[in-house]
């Protein structure tokens, strides 16, 4: 392209190329005061300051447009790695349920209730969102569309038509208690201590 056309300060109006001493002149009249002003058309430096403002510009633009797109590829990845956790794992040991906790595990919630200790599957009834415990609340609420469970795992207001899923647990010879997420049980299920 024709260094003309793009460095338009080098002409004066009307097209004339602007005499190099008029445009010296322009340079010296940038001072520290000034040099703020650096970037607006005066002089010769000008068309440095503007290509170089639109380079960065463009450079941004597609570092952004690069970050977004690892984020994208970032969260497809870890979707897939949470449809890959495992069905059957060991949710740890009693001690760790306190009587009355009601504590994450993996894809469960383990309940400790005055029965025992039972899980239920982490996935909403109505979608499949994961859900969490509201201490302060003492309930269950998906964040997805408000669904609300009561710590049972009974439902208390929709969209979810159905309770919560309760999960098989069991104890190996270790006393670790295992959890399997593909065998539902009654919600009455209870893993005693004995
Ligand atoms: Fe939980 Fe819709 S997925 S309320």
């Amino acid at each position: 392209m024709n260094r003309d056309y793009r460095c338009q300060t080098d002409r004066m109006s009307g097209g004339i190329p602007a005499p190099r001493e008029s445009l010296q002149q322009n340079i010296e009249r940038i001072t520290p005061q000034n040099s703020f002003n650096h970037a607006l058309p005066v002089g010769r430096g000008t068309c440095f300051d503007r290509r170089g403002f639109l380079r960065w510009g463009t450079l941004s633009v597609s570092l952004l447009s690069v970050l977004g797109f690892a984020r994208i590829i970032q969260a497809f990845l870890s979707a897939g790695r949470e449809e890959r956790e495992p069905t059957r794992f060991m949710a740890g040991l009693w001690d760790e349920f306190p009587r009355g906790s009601v504590v994450r595990k993996r894809s469960i919630f383990v309940v400790h209730d005055q029965n025992g200790i039972y899980a239920l599957k982490g996935s909403c009834p109505h979608l499949g969102c994961g859900f969490r415990w509201i201490q302060e609340k003492e309930y269950f609420e998906c964040p997805c569309h408000g669904s609300r469970f009561e710590r049972s795992g009974h439902l208390i207001s929709g969209p979810a038509g159905k309770p919560l899923q309760h999960v098989l647990l069991t104890k190996n010879m270790k006393n670790e208690i295992i959890a399997d997420v593909l065998k539902a049980v009654p919600d009455d299920f209870r893993l005693t201590q004995g």
